[in-house]
């Protein structure tokens, strides 16, 4: 079922439900991270606790600080649902909001992440730092603190992700695993890429350096970008270079991963091209 005209937290419940009728030996699973609570935010704070957790920080501790972070931000609770909202629209194989809510890792960390970038804002650094830590090690995903990342992403596969501290992303984002938004190492301060709105980046993508990339632009899998990429570009390669432009404004809202070839360029982008 669609959650246009019904509360995203409902369509959980009612999946759930299903779903423990369908496969009795998942019921407890079910009840423990989505049924017995009274809300996303705190059944979602009971899922990334389990998994973050620690000998020494229970599992307990955590999510009371992670419910605590959501009850503070109504910015992250919007985003949460967005983020969940764009998964059940982009992947054709989440079927449903249940199962990426559960178990995608991309999911996982992504809000993970806000909840530690709630917590370095607030100067928290050693939580937000431990949250970063355990995420890495749990799903192979590395998102810095002090990123800057709006609502709508969608973290497909996830590992092997990077995101560097100054690294911005923009809204209705999606990237596959492998991607990578890092420094050069020749830069210092601000040095990691800023990506604009609806862009898609493909499997295994480094995009590397204080570069933008243009807003509803296509970066093909595989490619090494070292520059600033024009908005609307369909780029590939190594290093990247714009081979066209993308047939829809949004291309991360379709995932249509193919290269389009309505406009080929072939040549070089620079800086001037912006
Ligand atoms: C640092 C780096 C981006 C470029 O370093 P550089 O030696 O100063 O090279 P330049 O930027 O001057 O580029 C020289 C040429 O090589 C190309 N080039 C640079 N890095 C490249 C790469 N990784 N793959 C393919 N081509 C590359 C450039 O496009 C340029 O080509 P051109 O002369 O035709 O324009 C590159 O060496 C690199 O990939 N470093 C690893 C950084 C990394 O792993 N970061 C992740 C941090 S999380």
């Amino acid at each position: 079922m669609g959650t246009k005209h019904h509360s995203l937290w409902q369509t959980l419940r009612d999946e759930a439900i299903r779903l423990s009728e369908e496969e009795k030996l998942l019921a407890p699973y079910f009840h423990e991270f989505v049924l017995k609570h009274a809300s996303l935010e705190e059944a979602l704070s009971a899922i990334l606790a389990a998994k973050l957790a620690s000998a020494p920080l229970s599992a307990l501790s955590l999510t009371r600080e992670i419910e605590h972070v959501f009850e503070q931000s109504a910015e992250i609770r919007a985003a949460v649902r967005r983020d969940l909202q764009a998964i059940e629209e982009r992947d054709p194989a989440a079927g449903g909001v249940v199962e990426p809510f559960l178990h995608y890792k991309g999911f996982h960390s992504l809000e993970a992440y806000r909840v530690s970038h709630y917590l370095w804002n607030e100067h928290r650094f050693a939580l937000a730092y431990y949250l970063r830590n355990r995420v890495t090690e749990i799903f192979a995903v590395d998102i810095h603190p002090a990123a800057k990342i709006g609502k709508g992403i969608f973290i497909d596969h996830a590992t092997g992700v990077v995101i560097g501290e100054t690294a911005h992303v923009g809204n209705d984002v999606s990237l596959l695993h492998g991607v990578t938004l890092g420094g050069t190492g020749k830069e210092h301060g601000d040095r990691h890429p800023k990506v604009g709105n609806g862009v898609l980046i493909g499997a295994g993508t480094k995009i590397l350096g204080n570069v933008r990339i243009g807003e509803g632009s296509k970066i093909g899998a595989g490619s090494v970008v070292l520059d600033h990429v024009p908005p609307h570009s369909t780029v590939v390669g190594v290093p990247g270079r714009v081979v066209g432009h993308p047939k829809t404004g949004r291309p991360s809202l379709l995932m249509d991963q193919s290269i389009d070839s309505e406009e080929l360029v072939f040549s070089s982008y620079t800086a001037s091209m912006l």
